[in-house]
């Protein structure tokens, strides 16, 4: 009886989809975090790439975890993204991640899980929205880069932002080094954002993602 309260007592693990198309860094990254207890509270319940060599996908599986290719090729996105919602349902899940996910999201997708997504983009949005951020970030002439974990909306790379990381562009990089740390910084970034989104202590404002204790919303250096 004890343990059966302890256990009815228990938070109810958070599940978590996430959706990727390459080589699924981003993922193995926060599979990891879960693995060593430094991300708390939630699961993966499954991984799912609209390519079935994707690597990330293989990744998923060796760590033991469901991992499902659903292609879009030759089909309408709005048939493609409903099977994918009929399939982030069937596996219970409460925050769905896109950890490289090269496809747009229908309206109905993000309706379908309102304020429930997460992306990682490779720059200090709203500057460098879409692909080859870093490349393009770098070729400005940039001093400072990073990464966003912002929440998924209609629109492309614009959704409210609940955490950046700033990476200084050093003498001596080029598109490629700055890139590789701009990654290490978003494999940091995407678990400690998870986390806050999932600790559920933030309202947002606007556009603006207000941590709770901070009135003024205020965004500590690197946040
Ligand atoms: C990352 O740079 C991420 O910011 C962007 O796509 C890339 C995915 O890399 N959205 P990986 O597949 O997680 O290694």
């Amino acid at each position: 009886m004890v343990a059966l309260l302890r256990r009815s007592c228990k938070k109810k693990m958070k599940r978590l989809g996430v959706l990727l198309s390459g080589r699924g860094s981003n993922f193995t990254a926060i599979a990891y975090n879960i693995a060593q207890g430094k991300l708390t509270g939630c699961e993966i319940a499954v991984v799912i790439s609209n390519k079935a060599d994707a690597a990330g996908l293989a990744a998923a599986r060796e760590l033991g975890l469901k991992a499902l290719a659903i292609e879009a090729r030759g089909r309408k996105r709005a048939e493609h993204d409903a099977e994918i919602i009929a399939t982030l349902r069937e596996h219970g899940v409460d925050l769905v991640i896109l950890a490289g996910y090269m496809r747009l999201l229908s309206p109905e997708f993000v309706q379908a899980f309102p304020e429930r997504i997460l992306n990682i983009h490779p720059s200090l949005l709203p500057a460098f929205p879409g692909l080859d951020a870093q490349e393009q970030a770098f070729n400005y002439g940039v001093h400072v880069a990073g990464c966003t974990v912002h929440f998924v909306d209609e629109e492309l790379d614009h959704g409210v932002i609940v955490l950046q990381k700033t990476v200084p562009v050093l003498p001596g990089d080029d598109a490629q080094t700055l890139s590789a740390r701009i990654l290490e910084q978003e494999h940091v970034a995407y678990s400690e954002a998870i986390a806050r989104v999932l600790s559920g202590e933030y309202r947002v404002a606007g556009r603006r993602y207000v941590r709770a204790g901070r009135p003024d919303g205020a965004a500590s250096r690197n946040s």
